[in-house]
């Protein structure tokens, strides 16, 4: 059996209410999946929750509740956004759930039984928000970055994973994988942080200390460190120890953005390769939203929230502006001015009215009857050149996760469809007598263009694209395993591939996609 298309998100901790970082990669993670699927992929999708810890002991303390009462109130707020933003995950875990907590501590057991934990007394640095150990080299003029936040002095007597006897060969097989880190900035600080030398990793914690974690199975006086539990989320969702893990394992995709390069890039490899276990394919780590500047973070307090974003313009303008937006190698500044803008312009103006017009043309000059196309001129042949390089440029882009130019190439094609129609000026063709054949050619080729458009839209805003879908009456254009898909894989747009819409079809009423935004 073909192994299943796998892609993940970081569990995310719910000390708090999620925002627009944890939307987005959220919904980067969605749009590959859809994407995948749209090829016919049997594809696994998971994303969840890390609930154990340090933070989310101290929110619950802090809130007067339990720990495992501030998890499940925390939980619905996540599943609902992610229901609002429309995720199609078919997998979801939580740290506390108890199928998890047994993987955890296997995982453990065979690590310690592999002789690579050891005990012993440590002294150093640890920062509450990132839940780690934390060095003096890690200080920038004599502090260390906001985002640690409080940082405490502290000696402990621990156990701990024998991360360095990894370090020689995970550095080999960065360098023979070019690939498996992306983007090459983010695999070039991971190497950067492998010339100095590894130290071994703490993977527990006194219960004195933090009684809210998993038990360590080889000895009751302490729970696992937060990070082990919560990588090993990916493995245990998919249920390692039993058959059905090698239908997923490895991993596609590990999505995260860089704030968790070194747990994902450092600590999980070194893991995953003392147990025996095959690597994920790749980890791939976006940039930051900043705001004013300084990443936006639970911890500095100056976070966006998705919802208020959702109820003024929708779901999937949401969803189209994190992936337009957001980059791979660098940091984006958030502004709803950028946000407006994006809708106005590139949304309503430009999407919205190419599909628009294209439809009411129909309906208006032929009562909504798809006509047959004749003679080709030079705009058609323009147009399909255009629809055929849009399938190569997406499919690539696609593969590789990056959206920006996967949507660049998209919205050139829009670009080429709003000037076909200035072009053609179908309004002057419909009052010539002598031009009603062309009239028929153009209209047929903008109803498909916009088919086309449905399609490469659908990963990104999959609610505007079943809206054209039904104002096109076209049940099934999006379906997951239509056979037209098999385009992605031909050199040349054929006729048989252009023509997705046969002629004499009806189709229904416009109706327009995006409504203008004003400024508030
Ligand atoms: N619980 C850990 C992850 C464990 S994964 C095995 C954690 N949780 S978190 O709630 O802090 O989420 C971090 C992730 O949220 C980032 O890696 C990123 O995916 C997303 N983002 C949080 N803030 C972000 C920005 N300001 N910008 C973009 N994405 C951000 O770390």
């Amino acid at each position: 059996m073909p192994k299943s298309f796998y892609i993940t998100t970081p569990i995310y901790y719910v000390n708090d209410r999620p925002h627009i970082g944890h939307a987005s990669t959220t919904v980067w993670a969605d749009v590959q999946a859809r994407y995948r699927r749209m090829l016919g992929a049997k594809t696994l999708f998971l994303t969840g929750l890390d609930e154990h810890g340090m933070k989310v002991q101290q929110a619950a303390e802090k809130r007067g509740v339990s720990p495992q009462q501030h998890c499940d109130e925390m939980a619905p707020h996540f599943q609902s956004l992610w229901k609002t933003l429309n995720i199609s995950n078919n997998a979801f875990i939580r740290t506390t759930d108890s199928h998890h907590k047994k993987v955890v501590q296997d995982f453990l057991s065979k690590l310690h039984a592999a002789g690579q934990i050891y005990k012993k007394k440590y002294h150093g640095w640890y920062s509450r928000a990132a839940e780690q150990f934390v060095t003096e080299k890690e200080m920038v003029d004599g502090k260390f970055p906001a985002h640690l936040g409080e940082v405490i002095e502290l000696e402990e007597e621990n156990y701990f994973f024998k991360m360095s006897a990894h370090q020689e060969w995970l550095i080999d097989y960065i360098k023979k994988n070019p690939e498996w880190i992306r983007p090459e900035n983010r695999r070039n600080e991971v190497l950067g942080t492998l010339q100095r030398p590894l130290e071994d990793l703490c993977i527990s914690r006194p219960k004195a200390r933090l009684a809210w974690g998993i038990p360590i199975p080889f000895d009751p006086e302490y729970v696992t460190y937060v990070w082990v539990d919560a990588l090993v989320n990916y493995i245990s969702a998919i249920g390692y120890g039993e058959d059905r893990f090698n239908e997923c394992w490895p991993a596609d995709y590990h999505l995260i953005a860089k704030d968790i390069l070194t747990t994902h890039c450092v600590y999980w490899p070194t893991m995953l390769h003392a147990v025996g276990l095959e690597m994920p394919r790749c980890i791939l780590a976006h940039g930051w939203w900043l705001f004013r500047d300084e990443k936006m973070s639970k911890t500095l307090g100056n976070i966006v929230n998705p919802l208020n974003l959702i109820g003024r313009f929708g779901a999937d303008a949401v969803r189209y502006f994190i992936c337009r937006e957001l980059q791979l190698g660098t940091d984006t500044d958030f502004s709803e001015e950028r946000f407006l803008q994006r809708f106005n312009a590139d949304l309503a103006n430009d999407l919205g009215n190419l599909v628009n017009r294209s439809l009411s043309m129909l309906q208006r000059y032929r009562d909504g009857v798809v006509p047959e196309a004749g003679g080709e001129e030079k705009f058609d042949e323009e147009l399909k050149q255009s629809i055929n390089e849009t399938y190569g440029a997406y499919r690539s882009a696609m593969d590789q996760v990056k959206y920006g130019l996967a949507l660049e190439s998209v919205w050139k094609l829009v670009t080429r469809g709003n000037r076909y129609v200035d072009e053609n000026a179908p309004w002057k063709l419909a009052k010539e007598a002598t031009a009603s054949k062309r009239l028929d050619t153009v209209l047929n080729h903008l109803v498909n263009t916009v088919a086309h458009l449905a399609r490469f839209i659908a990963p990104f805003m999959p609610s505007i694209a079943s809206k054209i879908e039904s104002q096109l009456l076209t049940p099934g254009l999006l379906d997951k395993r239509n056979e037209r898909l098999e385009v992605f894989y031909v050199g040349a747009l054929t006729a048989e591939f252009f023509q997705v819409i046969p002629t004499g079809h009806k189709i229904g009423k416009p109706e327009p996609l995006f409504p203008r935004q004003a400024k508030e």
